[in-house]
């Protein structure tokens, strides 16, 4: 069996997005969405890319897409080799495999412009928060939390979605004056129920997702799910095995990558420098125990 070879950059006709990983092209009745094998450390988009990565990455949110469908309609459509998929919506023919194995083809949205994001456990920016006031987006939370103890319930801490720099933490009050009272509570509520399904069902197969962010847009009026679904680009995975609150954990996917940087005494300002590879090989081999321990099933 081939490992995958590396695809780092895609050039298509109909460019409608280049994030840090994901190249999205417009197929006209739909979107397809390539994630790529960048992957980015400390936020800046390192130089080498981890062979497959973006196979995991489209291969997990298609998972979630069609396990999560009968808690909120999403807007997957396929993966851009399936023949249906080629047949209806790629009207030029089937895309390079490589393109293909790493693309999703997705119905287009009214994006709502806010990161609904869902914490289960006390970590990063709400760990931060937390340790000056006691409170995490503004709430008042119970005394004596521990590092990357579990909330008594998952919290919901929604951001605005800016187009340049940082998100903005949004509190409650703040989010129903920006969407309305009735689209806040249905965003709380479909983040909730998504992340509390998603928890249960990684932390049965020994990964626990911490945190993780949602996208909601409208298709026909319709409210659904965009963007990507649960992968470790938006969530923060751990493994359950070596959990321990009381501090930081390490993170599922990139520790590898990060130990190694750190290490190199990068100042943390791009460029990045070039990641040896046996620190590729090692990280790549990671991405694919991930999804198998998630889905049970082994990337070809
Ligand atoms: N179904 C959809 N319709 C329209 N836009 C979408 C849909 N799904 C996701 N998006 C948007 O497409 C963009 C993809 O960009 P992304 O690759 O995430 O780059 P970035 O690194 O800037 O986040 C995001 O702005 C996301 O909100
Ligand atoms: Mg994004």
């Amino acid at each position: 069996m081939a490992l995958p070879s590396l695809l780092t950059y895609t050039q298509i006709p109909n460019l409608f997005r280049r994030g840090k990983v994901r190249d999205t092209y417009d197929l006209g009745d739909a979107l397809l969405m390539v994630a790529t094998d960048r992957v980015s450390a400390f936020d800046v988009v390192l130089p080498t890319g981890i062979p497959g990565r973006g196979i995991v990455l489209a291969e997990l949110s298609a998972f979630w897409f069609r396990k999560t469908a009968h808690i909120a309609p999403n807007h997957f459509l396929g993966m851009a080799y399936d023949p249906y998929i080629v047949a209806t919506y790629l009207k030029k023919g089937p895309l390079p495999d490589e393109i293909a194995r790493r693309g999703m083809v997705i119905r287009k949205a009214k994006r709502i412009d806010v990161e609904c994001v869902v914490r289960g456990y006390i970590t990063g920016s709400a760990w931060a928060e937390y340790r000056g006031s006691g409170s995490v987006n503004g709430s008042s939370m119970p005394a004596g939390l521990q590092e990357s103890q579990a909330f008594p319930q998952p919290l919901f801490t929604p951001t605005t979605k800016a187009e340049r720099g940082h998100d903005i933490p949004l509190t409650l009050p703040q989010l129903r004056d920006l969407v309305g009272a009735s689209l806040a509570r249905t965003l709380e509520e479909t983040g909730i129920a998504l992340y509390t399904f998603a928890h249960a069902f990684a932390r049965e197969r020994g990964v626990i997702v911490a945190d993780t962010k949602f996208e909601f847009g409208w298709i026909d009026g319709q409210f659904a799910v965009i963007d990507e679904l649960l992968t470790p680009d938006s969530s923060r995975f751990w493994g359950a095995a070596s959990y321990q609150p009381g501090k930081p954990q390490p993170s599922f996917d990139k520790q590898i990558i990060r130990d190694w940087l750190t290490e190199s005494g990068w100042n943390k300002e791009p460029p990045a420098p070039v990641l040896p590879p046996e620190i590729v090989e090692r990280t790549a081999a990671r991405y694919r125990e991930v999804f198998h321990q998630l889905t049970g099933k082994m990337l070809a």
